[in-house]
């Protein structure tokens, strides 16, 4: 049913792209089911499905990698742009900031391109890295050509090639989480660039909306959360005590999901294996079930269950990511997702302008 209020149940666009089932719990991206692709593709291989419309052949996908590897390297314009940010902006920010520095000139204009959507692509992850290893005092790592588009990630953070394992859990995170229908973010997006405003600008919203704790800010309050539960014993009375005061539970309820989110059941297997015997792990687990029940009981019939975020947190905290990088790794992932959906709103280009329906006070001399 459409509601006027967050425009529940509107549909703003045609896509090719995914299919999110919220009834059956099912997600779909260019009639694949996205957890099957999360444990079989590399990131490479989904991006390449997304973009393109159908997987690449074997000589297509060394193509795409060496043009995407020759992407990763951050402009000396960009890092001076990041240089002078002052230390206590969010990462959030300076990946806006540094997406408008990295806008080609004379390229940044309509129509956005894929060769456009492969380099911001490339660039959020060195972005953070440089930024990150900066901020902490340390020499910037440049993207290793051996490496993946997952595996530089962390290689470019930490200075160490990365565990296969945490590759593996990462790469399926990044998988689920770079598509999902028209949620906020991508919604930001679209909106920018059906002005005919250039690819930069509409990342930079979609980057904006991403920020935000109902949407990309939650796996940090998870863990944060987490955190503060600390054992089995302290969590009923840590959660009774949020729902009395009508505070939310990060990482639960959806607009779209009424049942569970595939996403998170599929990180959740990913984690088991990754890091079974993590007392961390056993809190998380122990506090999803705990959590959905008493959001059953506090919040009747509102079919609230564990988002993605919930379980990414535990995904992110097993390859070691810094809590402060939560939000701009799902921004990692989801770039993929905003850039296919900024050029298929081009293909089929038709500016956004819905009404409001105005409640005020009219002048007293007008006739109704
Ligand atoms: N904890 C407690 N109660 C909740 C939660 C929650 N996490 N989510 C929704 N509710 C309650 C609301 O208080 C409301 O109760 P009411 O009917 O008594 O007023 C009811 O469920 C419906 O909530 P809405 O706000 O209408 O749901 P909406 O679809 O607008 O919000 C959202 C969806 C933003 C995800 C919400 O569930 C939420 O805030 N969750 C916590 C933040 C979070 O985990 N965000 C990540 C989402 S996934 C993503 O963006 C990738």
């Amino acid at each position: 049913m459409a509601s006027v209020t967050g425009l529940e149940g509107i549909v703003a666009a045609e896509t090719e792209l995914s299919m999110v089932d919220g009834e059956k719990g099912l997600l779909i991206y260019r009639g694949y089911e996205a957890k099957r692709l999360a444990l079989e593709l590399s990131y490479e291989e989904a991006a390449y499905l997304l973009w393109y419309g159908q997987l690449p052949t074997e000589e297509q996908l060394v193509d795409f990698c060496v043009k995407w590897s020759g992407l990763r390297a951050l402009p000396a314009e960009v890092k001076a742009v990041i240089d002078l940010l002052p230390q206590e902006f969010e990462m959030m920010s300076v990946l806006r900031t540094a997406i408008s520095a990295a806008e080609e000139t004379n390229r940044g204009t309509w129509s956005p391109s894929l060769e456009g959507a492969l380099r911001y692509t490339a660039l959020v992850p060195s972005i953070i890295a440089y930024r990150y290893r900066r901020s902490a005092g340390l020499e910037p790592v440049e993207p290793n050509p051996q490496l993946g588009h997952v595996a530089n990630y962390l290689f470019m953070l930490t200075g160490e090639v990365p565990l296969p394992a945490h590759v593996k859990a990462l790469t399926a995170y990044f998988i689920l989480a770079m598509e999902h229908g028209m949620n906020a973010s991508t919604f930001a997006g679209r909106v920018v660039l059906s002005t005919q405003s250039d690819m930069a600008s509409a990342l930079c919203a979609a980057i904006g909306a991403m920020k935000g704790p109902l949407h990309g800010g939650a796996p940090s309050e998870v863990v944060h959360m987490l955190d503060a539960i600390a054992t089995k014993e302290r969590a009923e009375g840590w959660l009774r005590q949020r729902l009395d005061e009508g505070q939310r539970l990060m990482g639960f309820g959806h607009r779209v999901y009424k049942t569970f989110d595939p996403r998170a059941e599929a990180l959740r297997e990913m984690i088991i294996r990754l890091s079974a015997d993590d007392a961390w792990f056993e809190l998380a687990v122990y506090v999803e079930s705990l959590a959905t029940r008493l959001l059953d009981e506090y919040k009747p019939g509102r079919k609230l269950y564990t988002n993605v975020e919930f379980y990414a947190a535990a995904v992110l905290r097993a390859v070691n990511m810094p809590s402060a990088l939560f939000t701009p790794t799902f921004t990692v992932s989801r770039m993929v997702g905003w850039t296919a959906h900024l050029l298929e709103q081009a293909g089929c280009n038709r500016i956004f302008r819905p009404q409001s329906i105005y409640i005020g006070a009219m002048p007293e001399t007008a006739e109704v």
